[in-house]
Parts: structure tokens; sequence; C-alpha cells
């Protein structure tokens, strides 16, 4: 462990992550499988994760915060809140530029912040990351920085989820910015596949990937009407979901894949129900997918946010515990208590992550949020693994501007320490990663099955499916806050 402040090994005595909680299985234990909501290592043990999301998705396409901290030490950080899973975020035209225009060469850091943060500032930042992480130089490429941090993670034990989060490298995620949905203006399906092969393909020889996703909240694309009545719908989805997963396993066929739903990523109903995928008529079926119902590597994932979700729910537990089932999370429910509205059947039953999720951190209101209480009361009932959004205190830029503060960090400002008022961190975010790792040897859907005393009443049965209106209208009436 080197950790870089007093708070960090405070809390990892406090954990005792160096002991306990480690499972008789040796790290990595790949490759994974799945068996029912499980995923599942080579030893044969279930295997739950509780990380946070790492971006390097944007302008520069670096991983972010290196021009404060060093990787070592960044994740130490995270180490010491006992997590065991980074969402590392990336952009596909990181990728275009790789094989596309550039023939086979990657862009090195100088000429990537330079294009990022102009030539002066891109200059001074490219001097501060090499002052904090002198293994990297004016011509390391991006995908080297990428290769370190996950070389760092497979260090100190921790597991790498690959996320395809944009096309164009950019802040996301509005139905307005044109990554929203495959042939939305930026977001070209072909450069999409090409870019998972490519990924999938350098990153093999990573031993802690764990899996590749495809793609982050797939959204309305409302830049073009046409475009939106008629593609975005499941058998659009299913097709593209598809190939998607048969461009990852061309290159590597060991990683899980995780697949994402609608509407910002909050629904993947008719995919655990196994309901007909409109307009068309199949269903889903792992035996669809390369590699066929044998191979057990697909996983789910889902996003909760109280800005995007209908405020109903965001005043509501109960409302809140039923669209999250709804959604998708009653694929860890036990068949006895499954029943969404109107009793579904589940279908499908597979790992279900909870990939992001969010508030601002420093705010002991949203902290104590009704929204925020609800959400970690259902993460510790279902057991379902998570990954916080974000670890980010800052950005080298956003939304055209450099340095941007990012008050939904885990970090501050220069990711020295955290964000959010010591208590909580200690309080709420370490149990909630400590029960989330803990809760591995429960029996098939045995978690959150209603059953327990502080979800019995939660699980209430609402009509469900207003979800998608509600997102368009609170997103047309500016409620889209980040
Ligand atoms: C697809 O990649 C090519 C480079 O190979 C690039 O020129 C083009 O702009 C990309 N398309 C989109 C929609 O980003
Ligand atoms: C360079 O960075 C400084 C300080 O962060 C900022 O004020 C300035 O706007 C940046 N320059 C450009 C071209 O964005
Ligand atoms: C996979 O990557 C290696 C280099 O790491 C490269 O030599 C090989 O051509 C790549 N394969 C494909 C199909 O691109
Ligand atoms: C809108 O989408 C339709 C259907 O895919 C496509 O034919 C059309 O070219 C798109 N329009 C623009 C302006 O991109
Ligand atoms: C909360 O949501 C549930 C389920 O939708 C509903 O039955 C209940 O009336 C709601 N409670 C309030 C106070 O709105
Ligand atoms: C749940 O019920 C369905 C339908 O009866 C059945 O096909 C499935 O095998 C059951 N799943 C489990 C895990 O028992
Ligand atoms: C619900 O889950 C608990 C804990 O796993 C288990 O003891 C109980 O039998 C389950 N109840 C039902 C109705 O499935």
């Amino acid at each position: 462990m080197r950790l870089n402040s007093k708070l960090g090994g405070a809390l990892a005595v406090t954990l005792g992550i160096l002991g306990d909680d480690v499972s008789a299985a040796s790290f990595p234990d790949g490759p994974f499988t799945t068996s029912g909501r499980w995923i599942v290592g080579k030893s044969g043990s279930n295997l739950n994760f509780a990380g946070v999301n790492w971006p390097g998705h944007g302008e520069a396409m670096i991983p972010e915060g290196l021009q404060y901290q060093s990787v070592a030490s960044i994740v130490s950080r995270v180490k010491s809140l006992g997590m065991n899973a980074v969402r590392l975020t990336y952009a596909t035209e990181m990728v275009d530029q790789v094989v596309g225009s550039r023939a086979g060469a990657d862009v090195a850091l100088d000429k990537a912040l330079g294009a990022a943060l102009g030539s002066e500032n891109g200059t001074a930042i490219l001097k501060r990351i090499m002052e904090n992480n002198p293994g990297f130089k004016a011509g390391t490429t991006r995908l080297q920085v990428f290769d370190a941090v996950a070389a760092e993670c497979a260090q100190q034990g921790i597991y790498v989820v690959l996320d395809n989060h944009v096309s164009k490298a950019q802040w996301c995620c509005t139905p307005l910015d044109g990554n929203s949905w495959w042939g939305d203006t930026l977001f070209s399906a072909a450069n999409w596949t090409r870019g998972l092969s490519y990924m999938a393909n350098h990153t093999k020889s990573w031993p802690n990937l764990l899996a590749m996703s495809l793609r982050n909240e797939l959204r309305q694309p409302f830049t073009n009407i046409t475009l939106y009545r008629s593609s975005y719908n499941w058998e659009t989805w299913y097709q593209h979901t598809k190939d998607g997963v048969a461009a990852i396993r061309r290159e590597n066929p060991d990683a899980l894949v995780f697949l994402s739903g609608l509407e910002s990523d909050t629904t993947l109903q008719p995919v655990v129900r196994g309901e007909v995928l409109a307009p068309g008529s199949a269903r889903f079926s792992v035996a669809d997918f390369p590699g066929g119902s044998s191979e057990n590597k697909l996983v789910l994932e889902l996003h909760s946010y109280s800005n995007v979700i209908n405020q109903g729910q965001a005043n509501n537990c109960t409302a809140l515990r039923a669209a999250l089932r709804d959604g998708g999370f009653e694929a860890l429910l036990s068949n006895s208590t499954e029943g969404g509205a109107g009793g579904a059947v589940v279908k499908n039953r597979l790992p279900v992550l909870l990939t992001e999720f969010g508030w601002a951190q420093q705010d002991e209101k949203e902290w104590g949020s009704a929204y925020a209480t609800c959400l970690r009361g259902f993460i510790g009932d279902t057991g379902a693994g998570w990954t916080v959004w974000v670890l980010a205190g800052s950005y080298y830029t956003r939304q055209g501007n450099q340095d941007n503060d990012e008050a939904w960090g885990l970090l501050n400002h220069d990711w020295s320490d955290w964000r959010a008022p010591r208590a909580r961190v200690e309080a709420d975010l370490v149990p909630l990663v400590r029960d989330t790792l803990a809760f591995t040897k429960s029996p098939e859907g045995g978690g959150g099955n209603g059953t327990n005393p502080r979800s019995a009443a939660a699980f209430g049965v609402q009509p469900a499916g207003l979800f998608g209106i509600v997102a368009a209208v609170s997103f047309l009436a500016g409620s889209w806050l980040f």
C-alpha cells in the first residue's frame, strides 16, 4: 500500500482489507464466467464488485488526475476504501485516430494534451504529469497510460472494467450530444465495433481485465427525430448488441461483456423478462450470441441518478426500489418474490451491476437525502455489485472549462484527499464496500428477496412504463444537470 495521507492509512486499518476480506481464491482468479446472478472466478468462487469510475474519455483521452497525483497514489486511495474494481472509460475516437488517421500509431501525450488544452497549457500540464509520474515522457502514448493504470490496479488487486463511454471524446451524456445511439451524428456503428475489437485485442493481456462494456448509457437520439422514431427500440438494440459482443469476442473470448440498456441505461426489462424485443419478434437469449449458451460471459449493467429518474421515485423509496427491480435488478431476486408489475417472471437470470450512481460529495444534504439513503439500502439488500460515479476531483478539461472541478468526485480538486466529509466516507461508503464484497455466499437469488426487514415493505408493486416519457420531459425541462 502506498498511501499518501493519514486518512488513507487509517481507513485501510479500519477495514482490515489486508486480511479479513480477502477471499480464498487468489487474485485475479480469471477468466470469469457467470452462473445465475453471480460472476464466478476460475476457482469457482463467486465474486462481487465495489468500486469507482475513473474517466479517460474526455478530450485529452488520457485517464484523469495525473497532473495532480501519481497513478500509484490514486490507485492506493481506491484500495484504501477496500474497493476491488475500477470502471475505466475511453472514447471510440481514440481508436479511430489510431487505426484510421494515423496508420496504427497512437498519439503521444504532448500531442494529445496540446490538442485538448492548447499548446501552452498542454505543455504545462504535461510537465506536471511527468513530475508526478516519472515513468511517463512526452512521447508516452495514451494507450500506454491506460496500460499503466491497469497494471497498477493489478498490482493492488483491483479489477478493471473497460467502458466504451462515448464515440467523440467529450463530456457525456445527453440525448442531444451526438453520442447517444447507433447512427447518431457522432456515433458510427462501424467505428464502434472496430473500436471494441481494437480495445479487446489491446487489453487482453491485462491480467485484471474483468470485462469490457459495450456502451455507456444508450439514450434517445434527439438530434435526429427520424432516427429516433425508426430505430430507438429493443430490436435495434439487440442487433447492435450482438454485433458488439461478436467484435469483442473475436479478439478476446475470455472477457466478460457488460450489456447496458435503454433510457440512459435505466432499463433492461424485456431482456430480463425474456419479452419480445419490439418491434421485432425475437427474444433475448444467451444462445444467440457468439460462444452460445455454454459460455456464460454476459453481465447486465444499469445506472441510477436522482436527476434522471422520475422525481416521484427520488423522494419515495418504495417507488425507487420498484423501478430498480422492474428495470432489471429483479434478476437478482429469488423466484418466489421476483414478480415485477403483473407478476413477471425472470427468464434470463444474469448478474446485474449498478455501474453508475452518485451525488455531490461534499454536500451533507445529498448524502442524507432520501434518494441516496434508499439507494444504499437497496444495494445492501440485493447485494448488487457497483461502481460509483466518480473518482475524478477535476478534469483536464470538461465542457470547455480547463481544470474543471467535479463536485461529484470522491476526491477533491487536486486528487489528494476525500471530498466528502470524513465521517461520511467512514460511516457510509466504507461499510457499503465491505458489505457488498462480503455478499457472495447467498444461494441463487437469495439476496434482497423482499423479506429483509429493511426492505420488506419496499418491493411493492408499482405500475411500470412511463420512464421514457419522464426522462425525455425532464431532459427537455432542463433537468439534465451534469
Ligand atoms: C470513423 O473513423 C474515421 C477514421 O477511421 C473517422 O475519420 C471518422 O470521422 C469516424 N466517424 C465518426 C462518425 O466518428
Ligand atoms: C490555460 O489555463 C489557464 C489556467 O487554468 C486558464 O485560465 C486558461 O483559460 C487556459 N487557456 C486556454 C487556452 O484554455
Ligand atoms: C493485436 O495486437 C497486436 C499487438 O499488441 C498486433 O500485433 C495484432 O496485429 C493485433 N491483432 C489485430 C487483429 O489487430
Ligand atoms: C437522420 O436519420 C436518418 C435515419 O437513420 C438518416 O437517414 C438521416 O441521414 C439522418 N439525418 C441526418 C441529418 O443525419
Ligand atoms: C410511494 O410509491 C408507492 C409505489 O409507487 C405508492 O404506492 C405510494 O403512494 C407512494 N407514496 C407517496 C407518499 O407518494
Ligand atoms: C424461476 O422460474 C422460472 C419459471 O418458472 C424457471 O424457468 C426458472 O428456472 C426459475 N429460476 C430459478 C433460479 O429457480
Ligand atoms: C429470502 O432470503 C432470505 C435470506 O437469503 C432467506 O432466508 C429466505 O428464506 C428468503 N425468503 C423467501 C420467501 O424466498
